[in-house]
């Protein structure tokens, strides 16, 4: 099964153009996204919600985090992404309006699922279920549901999933700020052009996993890692700091990169890789010069950039380059490197990729 690759996680990571495009095969047919996408009524009930709050566990999460970003400036929704364990033992103030969406590879996380409850007795009245197993606990409980076609994750470290649960969530907020008027029509065939683009995107970002790998000998003998990145990148930052720590079993922080002078900035030395998640967007420059304060203290740059975009060439600044800037998918196709990064630390350290030390696949237990 597992053909040419060593581990599950690397066919996984190599099987996301297929996996992008199999979900968006399900879902997009025309040149607009259906509501009906996420099931029978779904339309009515996307029209009248007046918010989002999305519950999660791990990865699962950090997605959540992405669509926070994406719902709030494309949709004009208040958008909250949340904890799933955190949520469903807090006393939180419950909209009956607010779209309940929960996201979970297996459909099985015992969290997510009780999360979906609770806030159903809080009284919130629609919940929608994105999910990666048709026939999960999850999806049974929901109201509407979208099913990512990843296809069977074996490796513990979820890969492929994240990148179709954020295609996923792209596709609600087209339709939500469809729905509310903030989506034109010619902005939608735009991103939907983009989408269909998104697999080659991804495709031409595996091709630098040698390049990668040999960025990956230098973390092998460290000890912790700083994952940085701004805005919307900020999530794949933590999801990147995830996989190494799960991984790796080095141990991995993401911060978004202003707060680096707020305390962690003083964890910067020689020892400390850092590495940045730089795309070409509004807040690059600024990225820029808080990359400059990890120079000053001696701290090695990794930085993923995209085409098109100026660094000055430094000692201590690595720099790889994604083929072109993806707009708003952008988190999607930078979301690659970093798993193969992990991937290729965990292989210099000799670890078990596929089924890390503690960690289970699915956590059916809290
Ligand atoms: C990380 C990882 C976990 C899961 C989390 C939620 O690589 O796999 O953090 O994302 O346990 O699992 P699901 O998505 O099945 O609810």
């Amino acid at each position: 099964e597992l053909g040419n690759y060593r581990h599950f996680m690397q066919k996984e990571i190599h099987e996301q153009p297929r996996a992008i495009a199999d979900t968006l095969l399900a879902a997009v047919t025309t040149s607009s996204v259906s509501p009906g996408i996420f099931g029978p009524g779904a339309e009515d009930i996307l029209r009248a919600v007046n918010g989002v709050r999305i519950l999660a566990c791990g990865t699962s999460y950090h997605a959540a985090k992405v669509a926070e970003y994406w719902m709030e400036s494309l949709t004009g929704l208040p958008c909250r992404a949340e904890i799933a364990s955190e949520y469903r033992y807090r006393d939180s103030v419950a909209d009956p309006d607010t779209l309940i969406v929960t996201i979970s590879q297996s459909g099985e996380t015992r969290d997510t699922i009780d999360a979906m409850i609770q806030a159903k007795n809080l009284g919130h009245k629609y919940s929608l279920a994105i999910c990666n197993v048709p026939e999960s606990a999850l999806v049974r409980t929901a109201d509407l549901k979208f099913l990512t076609r990843a296809g069977p994750e074996i490796g513990v470290a979820s890969t492929k999933a994240f990148t179709t649960q954020l295609v996923a969530l792209f596709l609600l907020t087209l339709v939500l700020g469809r729905l509310r008027g903030k989506i034109s029509d010619q902005q939608e065939k735009v991103w939907l052009e983009q989408l269909r683009e998104l697999p080659g995107l991804v495709q031409q970002a595996l091709a630098l996993e040698p390049q990668i790998a040999a960025w990956a000998e230098h973390f092998a003998d460290k000890h912790h890692a700083l994952f940085l990145g701004r805005g919307v990148h900020y999530p794949i930052a933590m999801e990147g700091a995830l996989k190494l720590k799960e991984i790796s079993y080095i141990h991995a922080e993401a911060y978004p990169a202003g707060e680096l002078k707020h305390g962690p900035l003083a964890l910067v030395d020689k020892d400390m890789p850092v590495v940045a998640v730089a795309p070409n967007d509004i807040l690059l420059e600024k990225l820029k010069s808080n990359l400059q304060e990890v120079r000053a203290r001696g701290g090695e740059l990794y930085v993923f950039a995209d085409l098109d975009s100026h660094f000055t060439p430094q000692e201590g600044l690595h720099l790889l380059r994604l083929p072109t800037n993806a707009g708003p998918l952008s988190p999607i196709v930078h979301t690659v490197p970093l798993q193969i990064l992990a991937y290729h630390a965990a292989l210099c350290k000799g670890t078990d990729v596929d089924k890390p030390r503690n960690l289970a696949k699915s956590v059916t237990v809290e």
